[in-house]
């Protein structure tokens, strides 16, 4: 059995102000959760406030991204051990936010996971289509892609204990979501994939659905075979929202 995981990403949202509101909701719900895992990777700069506030509870929090290399003279970038350093159990490696607005690539976010699981950090694989590609027929040729460049670097024992969220582009903040079965179709490809490398870790392989997935649409969503859990955004924003997502995954 693979047990759920809910992940808020917070991306680029809040103040110190507001972070604190939001770690407080989350923990006076948690206790009604049940058997799901919760995480919340926050702004980097709100992740010593995430790990005051979250470090006598069940709810875990990480990175959303992190440097491929180990130390040195990269400004502005953020090493895996200094998210070690501060109580991180998770990072979000290859998000698209990061592959189309940064420009980082299959082979970037190869090293990146590579970099976070050396570390022992869990990495959360991104992977997912434009409307475009799903639109060409070429959704399983791009997921493809974007899983066997980290299969191959870094080998599919890595995924073990790591966590792939399927992040259809066209469905990431913009209301728009998957249907539960075009997410199954996929979430089953993703599994397969891993499982032509190694059985045993593709069924273990916790694959979350990520792209406007809400209170509304989650129990849905979280039924179906393969989906794991979820990669929430906005509504990861709103305790109340994000607690009702984190129940309807246990
Ligand atoms: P939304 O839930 O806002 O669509 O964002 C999804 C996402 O990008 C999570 O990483």
């Amino acid at each position: 059995m693979r047990q759920p995981l809910v992940a808020g990403n917070w991306k680029m949202n809040g103040s110190l102000n507001s972070v604190r509101e939001l770690l407080k909701g989350i923990k006076a719900g948690i206790g009604d959760v049940g058997p799901a895992e919760v995480a919340v990777c926050p702004p980097f700069v709100f992740i010593p406030e995430a790990q005051a506030q979250l470090a006598d509870t069940p709810v875990a929090w990480g990175g959303q991204n992190l440097s491929a290399e180990a130390g040195g003279a990269f400004t502005g970038e953020i090493a895996a051990s200094m998210l070690l350093d501060f109580g991180c159990r998770y990072v979000i490696v290859g998000h698209s936010e990061r592959r189309t607005l940064y420009g980082e690539d299959d082979a970037l976010v190869a090293r990146k996971f590579a970099a976070a699981r050396a570390a022992g950090l869990r990495p959360i694989l991104c992977v997912g289509e434009t409307l475009e590609e799903r639109q060409r027929g070429t959704t399983e040729d791009v997921v493809g892609r974007q899983l066997d460049a980290v299969l191959e670097l870094a080998g599919a024992a890595a995924l073990a204990d790591a966590v792939v969220a399927y992040e259809p582009v066209w469905a990431i903040g913009t209301g728009m979501t998957a249907t539960p079965q075009q997410a199954q179709d996929v979430h089953a490809f993703i599994r397969s994939r891993v499982a032509g490398h190694d059985p045993a870790v593709a069924d273990g392989l916790r694959i979350l659905y990520g792209g406007s997935m809400k209170p509304g649409n989650a129990v849905e969503l979280l039924a179906q075979a393969d989906i794991d859990g979820g990669l929430i955004g906005g509504a990861s924003l709103k305790a109340e929202d994000f607690l009702a997502i984190c129940k309807a995954a246990a």
